[in-house]
């Protein structure tokens, strides 16, 4: 008997590993049997590996990975191997000499029942889940664990009675008794598919049914499984995937290809959901929607996840990625079609306001720091330190910004040819460029750059009108800070949608699809009769940070009058920028909104809410390159949204008068005046009106749904209104008490107060000590750090510092995942004022001698590195 691995040294130091050291896997695996058997103190997993060597691929021995595996035995066509015969390390099983052709078979034992990083095969509660992507099913078997290696796999797992439910993917083949008591299930998956996609479940779960007839006639059986008391909360994923399937038939003319889908929810998970092969695992946070208990942007979030998850099935699992570092292949384009899909579930230009926000405020404060990468990165030391923002929302974007160029049909032409050729095989960007361009008939390979270089572009310019021959001439220029690891960006395509605008009457003059693909160029628009106002990037047609030579009034007279939602919106937050970041006076904007709000909130409540939005504090800070001072930034956004407050003080009443609660309704619509709602709420306490602690308390006793209850509660805890302290507490205590079994509303609980805006490290530190506070739910951890963020004005003290440095060295072994997200917090550090800079740096510095794991120290690494 040995011992696979021993624990992380933390010496040992974690080696890079470079996109061009790629080379094909020697042995593929034709097909793989796996019996998992689960015991409460271990669980057995034998294999049985049909291999074969791989022709053209280098020669050398037959390796399989594996880590924390304990090896009980190994055989070669039959035959138990001798010490001698193989070789045993912390990462890998070779053996010496085997034939071309042979079946290996092992037989290992593991612990999901200790297993807190939750990847490879966990227990959470009474529930046995896996999670393999990217590198989990190593931690379940020896096997050469890459996504160019496909196999078809049948699995038989075997347990306890007490857990009736025992899924993997594929079709249920055969069921039946065995020994002491136990059950077991035969799964076959009929596809091939590389070993992330591997997913098992064991447990004690109620399932929804319903069907779905794809357009080529196949009926298939859909399942949602989930603990018994939430089944309730499944009807909106159900539904979300149903209109999925025919989304994906419509656009892309792909439709599914197995008998079955299956959903399980699993409230401790790492990520949002996995798209493991007809049998996806999903966070409960991703699935569960229900009025009573969840949110608005939540109950949006489980449609758009669940499209996300379904779309995997063909720009993911059908197709899938040579190697990690092609992983934007998948995630990129999957997430373009997840934000097209929910296009159709809410208005465009609100849901392009709300990609873009996040795009802004994720991404582009990734480009900006010490975490910088390409979508597609040639290196990498932990690659689940990859699933970046820069992966999915970039990736997203250079999508989106090929289909723009090449309209409907072509890109459809483009993803057909696609689909067509790589069906069942594991590619790459280039193999997806390729595909495009002989699909559409158009050269889209240019846009590689876009996925090998890091940064985000700056697009400057100008315009220049000449009444005499009725011109206007417009220059832009690109250009992006050179990264260390990533010289000598080339220019890159970049599409610029730009409208004219008469200013004496609001008319489009012109409209048309730019094309900037050198450092500098010249664009004419000819007969325009008066001098325009220029509005730009329209519906945010390229990633890029715009800085062009608008006045402050043409930017005022945008929000206004701009006919493209988004631009609007666009407009208001250029305006602000310059409010919050370069001091301008906050007068052409107080007054574009003040006159814009009240005619539109009656038309579009939900994009009137949007129009409010200021920049966060965190994405201000992010066009900060030093002497960032948080208290200084945190008083000027506070005082522009008072003084937006005071401005329309007058206005709140009959605002918040006109959006009296109503049922529950799930659209669009209803979604925007609940939003509306509660943004008049904070204002009107902002403004200081006298009725607004009524109002709250009103709106939390008489509100239908968990939207306009945490709405109340939010505006009271975070505005310390005068005689609001005593309710505050008083409606916190209630909540807590109303939802006590409710862990998605108790995760709401903790982010009220974790957010709030005046929150101190002593109060975030009490939250962590709370009964009810759990390290091993990511949900539960998250629902105090993620909000904590929000607010540098704390974090960026030296507990609040310190207090994540305490909580990255806890988890660090318990989950090295979840600890290296919440490190990022702190990745912009060095732009800090000093001494703060120096006290935070020392903090870090000590960091590093208390943590081991390969993701946290890629991450801290990283950090110390920018300066
Ligand atoms: N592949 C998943 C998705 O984006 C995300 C994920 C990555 C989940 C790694 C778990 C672990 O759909
Ligand atoms: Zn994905």
């Amino acid at each position: 008997m040995n011992i696979a691995t021993q624990p992380d040294d933390a010496q040992q130091a974690h080696p890079i590993v470079y996109l061009k050291d790629y080379q094909q896997p020697t042995y593929l695996v034709e097909s793989v049997s796996l019996n998992i058997s689960i015991f409460s103190n271990g669980t057995l997993v034998n294999s049985s590996l049909v291999m074969k060597r791989q022709a053209g691929a280098s020669l050398g021995e037959l390796v399989l990975l594996g880590r924390d595996l304990e090896l009980l035995e190994v055989c070669v066509n039959g035959q138990e191997l001798r010490p001698d015969q193989y070789r045993l390390d912390r990462e890998s099983l070779t053996i010496f000499g085997a034939p071309d052709q042979c079946v290996v078979d092992t037989q290992v034992r593991i612990h999901p029942e200790s297993n807190t990083q939750l990847e490879g095969l966990y227990q959470a509660g009474e529930l046995f889940v896996t999670q393999n992507e990217p590198e989990g099913f190593r931690k379940i078997t020896f096997f050469p664990d890459r996504p160019d290696v496909l196999s078809v796999f049948t699995t038989r797992i075997e347990a306890d009675k007490k857990y009736p439910t025992l899924l993997a993917n594929g079709n249920l083949i055969e069921a039946g008794d065995a020994s002491d008591g136990r059950h077991y299930a035969i799964w076959q998956d009929p596809t091939k598919k590389p070993s992330y996609l591997f997913a098992c479940v064991v447990g004690d779960l109620a399932v929804l049914k319903d069907s779905y007839t794809t357009i080529e006639g196949r009926e298939v059986s859909l399942e949602l499984y989930t603990e018994a008391k939430d089944l309730d909360k499944c009807h909106v994923g159900m539904q979300a995937l149903k209109d999925s399937m025919h989304w994906d038939e419509q656009e892309y003319g792909r439709a599914y290809d197995l008998d079955n889908y299956m959903i399980v929810a699993v409230s401790q998970f790492n990520m949002g959901a996995m798209e493991n092969k007809g049998l996806n695992i999903f966070n409960t946070a991703c699935v569960l929607s229900d009025p009573q208990t969840t949110t608005d942007p939540s109950n949006f979030y489980v449609k758009s996840t669940i499209a996300h998850e379904y779309f995997h099935n063909w720009t993911g699992n059908r197709i899938t990625c040579r190697d990690w570092f092609q992983l934007c292949l998948k995630e990129g384009f999957t997430v373009f079609r997840d934000q097209s899909f929910s296009e159709t579930l809410q208005s465009p230009a609100v849901q392009r306001i709300d990609d873009v926000a996040s795009l802004k405020s994720a991404q582009f404060a990734e480009d900006a720091g010490p975490m910088s990468h390409p979508p597609r990165p040639d290196q990498f030391v932990e690659i689940n330190n990859f699933y970046t923002a820069t992966v999915y929302d970039k990736g997203a974007e250079i999508a989106r910004m090929i289909a723009t160029l090449l309209g409907k049909q072509k890109f459809r032409q483009g993803t057909d040819e696609y689909f067509r050729r790589h069906d069942g095989e594991a590619v790459t960007v280039e193999d997806l460029l390729n595909s495009l361009s002989d699909g559409s008939g158009v050269d889209v390979r240019h846009f590689l750059p876009w996925y090998t270089q890091a940064g985000t572009p700056t697009v400057t310019g100008q315009g220049e009108y000449d009444a005499a021959t009725q011109t206007y001439r417009l220059s832009l220029r690109q250009s992006v800070k050179p990264h260390a690891k990533y010289p000598n960006p080339k220019p890159l395509p970049i599409p610029v949608s730009t409208a004219l605008f008469d200013r004496a009457t609001g008319q489009v003059l012109a409209e048309q699809m730019l094309l900037l693909d050198q450092p500098e160029q010249q664009f004419v628009f000819e007969h325009i009769a008066v001098e325009p106002v220029v509005s730009l990037l329209r519906d945010f047609s390229a990633p890029v940070l715009l800085d062009f030579a608008y006045t402050d009034h043409d930017l005022a007279f945008l929000v206004q009058y701009e006919t493209n939602g988004f631009n609007q919106w666009q407009a208001a937050q250029e305006l602000l920028e310059r409010v919050l970041l370069k001091g301008h006076d906050a007068e052409p904007y107080l007054q574009a909104i003040a006159q814009t709000v009240p005619s539109l909130a009656a038309r579009d409540a939900l994009l009137t809410a949007r129009l409010l939005d200021v920049p966060s504090e965190n994405y201000l800070a992010s066009r900060i390159d030093q002497d960032y001072e948080p208290s200084e930034m945190h008083q000027r956004r506070e005082a522009l949204l008072n003084a937006l407050a005071k401005r329309l003080a007058e206005y709140w009443p009959t605002a918040y008068a006109d959006q009296p609660i109503v049922p529950y309704v799930d659209s669009s619509e209803a979604m925007g005046r609940r939003a509306w709602r509660n943004v008049v709420l904070s204002m009107a306490f902002r403004a200081g009106l006298p009725e607004a602690v009524q109002w709250a308390s009103e709106q939390y006793q008489a509100a239908v749904c968990m939207t306009e209850r945490l709405g109340a509660l939010r505006a009271l805890v975070w505005n310390d209104a005068a005689g609001a302290a005593e309710l505050s507490v008083q409606l916190l205590a209630d909540f807590e008490q109303c939802f006590s079994d409710e862990a998605l509303a108790i995760d709401l609980w903790f982010s009220v107060q974790s957010g709030k805006p005046t929150v101190t490290v002593a109060e975030i530190q009490a939250l962590l000590q709370h009964p009810r506070f759990d390290y091993t739910t990511p949900n539960r951890v998250r629902s105090v750090t993620s909000h904590f963020a929000q607010n540098p004005l704390a974090v960026w003290t030296v507990e609040g510092v310190q207090f994540y440095a305490d909580l990255t060295k806890h988890l660090d072994a318990k989950n090295p995942v979840l600890a290296s997200r919440i490190l990022q917090a702190l990745s912009r550090w060095y732009t800090l004022k000093a001494p703060l800079r120096e006290q935070v740096k020392a903090v870090l510095k000590a960091l590093q001698q208390d943590v081991s794991s390969s993701s946290v120290t890629e991450t801290l690494g990283n950090l110390l590195q920018a300066e």
